[in-house]
């Protein structure tokens, strides 16, 4: 790590300007929330929403494309508005339970409440009756500054005999009314903000699941005056979790749909990086990629800051003991050259053998083109049959993903369309990042 560490320095930066953790609410904060670019339009619609004593807000987008960040940017500017949230979130991923689900927003809304400091919140018996059911089940909050705090720690199972799960679904819609109560009640609040996140896709079993959840939350919580709810899942999941469910559509109104941010304010989220990480502030800090490498990476990883952004910690972290001037920005050639062994490595680590040899061949027939699963039996000369579970299995690592359906042409559904992912175009495609068209 030391190593690792020298050579941020060496670019006068006191740690990875690539990390991929979502921003965090608050300034002073390891990521804090000035590092926020663009998707101005997005967070004014939400917050706007949240003008009405409650309210519900989803935030939709393929994976890294920034979800989680806008609601933790939208957590922010609420806390200036008097909406107070904490800065970590409940947690809908697969196969959550209504109780848990339940015990993290009493979480959120107690800790939220309590970081405001106000002592009217603390002395309120409700909020007694919510810290004693959260030191039962050992959810913990932390940090004291306006509208911040933060849940960690999960539901420990073993601590439910002091309570029962029947008391939880019991106590916690009535706690929480409480606590919105006060809050609206109280000159300090305007109300609380609980940010559920990672929706993420689902299996079936799983989105029916949390399916289910969400119709129960509504029943106990979503439209409790004084609480306002952001919740951020990938495209499938929202789709089949809120917009396909008639009963919570409407509860929920349009969600917000996440294109990728421009090049340009990608170039912008570096350059704030760079300042922000700097050593010397009078010293400039040298680019690692030129501007063109950059946007070809993003488009290669089709609007995936988290992987870009990985992709770039791993070249990073490569360049230094291969450059003779290890202060160059990386062209397109260096960045190709570093990545493909370790993008090579990765895919190595995930497949096998017979299933490599189906991504050497397809990066070599379709290379960035999409293809149908018709196209891939071909490449790969498989049946029909041994191409969808090839298929499906690639998918799962992240090796191929769904990139959108054929023009219809003639009878019959339009196919799914594929594409090779920028994971394994940097392990096996040859030829430049970007193609002309970009
Ligand atoms: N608008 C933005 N401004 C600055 N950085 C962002 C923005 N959106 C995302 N990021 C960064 O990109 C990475 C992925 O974002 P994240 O919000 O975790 O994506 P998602 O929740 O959609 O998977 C994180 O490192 C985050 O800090
Ligand atoms: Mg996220």
């Amino acid at each position: 790590m030391a190593t690792v560490a020298r050579f941020w320095r060496a670019r006068n930066l006191r740690d990875s300007p690539f990390f991929q953790s979502a921003l965090e609410p608050s300034e002073d904060a390891r990521y804090p929330i000035h590092l926020f670019v663009g998707r101005i339009a997005e967070a004014e619609r939400i917050l706007a929403g949240m003008d009405s004593s409650d309210s519900r807000s989803a935030v939709q987008g393929a994976p890294g494309v920034g979800k989680t960040s806008l609601a933790q940017y939208v957590k922010a500017k609420a806390a200036e508005e008097g909406i107070a949230s904490t800065e970590g979130w409940v947690t809908l991923g697969s196969g959550a339970e209504l109780e848990n689900v339940l015990l993290q927003i009493l979480g959120g809304v107690y800790f939220a409440q309590e970081g405001t400091g106000v002592p009217e919140f603390q002395e309120h018996p409700s909020m007694k009756a919510a810290r004693q059911l959260l030191l039962a089940y050992e959810i913990e909050g932390g940090g004291v500054s306006f509208g911040i705090a933060t849940i960690s720690g999960g539901v420990s199972r073993s601590s439910s005999a002091h309570a029962g799960p029947g008391a939880v679904l019991v106590h916690i819609p009535r706690l929480l009314r409480d606590l919105a109560g006060i809050a609206l009640q109280s000159q300090a609040l305007r109300g609380v903000l609980v940010h559920l996140n990672n929706l993420e896709n689902p299996t079936e079993a799983n989105a029916h699941k949390a399916a289910q959840v969400l119709r129960d939350l509504r029943d106990h919580c979503l439209l409790v005056p004084g609480l306002h709810f952001i919740v951020a899942g990938t495209d499938g999941a929202v789709r089949q979790v809120i917009s396909g469910q008639p009963q919570l559509r409407g509860v929920f109104g349009v969600p917000e749909i996440l294109s990728p941010l421009e090049p340009q304010e990608v170039r912008d989220l570096l350059r704030r990086r760079y300042e922000y990480l700097k050593i010397d502030k009078d010293e400039p800090v040298p680019p690692f990629i030129t501007d063109d490498s950059l946007t070809d990476l993003y488009r290669l990883f089709q609007g995936d800051l988290r992987r870009t952004l990985q992709a770039l910690e791993e070249a990073a972290k490569r360049l230094a003991p291969l450059g003779e001037h290890p202060t160059d920005p990386m062209d397109e050639q260096a960045l190709r050259r570093v990545l493909r062994n370790v993008y090579q490595q990765m895919v190595r680590a995930r497949l096998d053998e017979t299933a490599l040899r189906h991504v050497e061949r397809l990066a070599a027939t379709v290379g960035r083109e999409p293809f149908t699963r018709a196209d891939l039996a071909e490449a790969i000369k498989r049946t029909d049959r041994q191409s969808r579970t090839i298929l499906s299995d690639l998918q799962a690592n992240e090796i191929v993903q769904s990139v959108g359906q054929e023009d219809a042409e003639g009878p019959g559904r339009p196919a799914e369309l594929f594409a090779l992912t920028g994971t394994a175009l940097l392990a096996f495609a040859t030829g430049p990042l970007a193609t002309e068209t970009g």
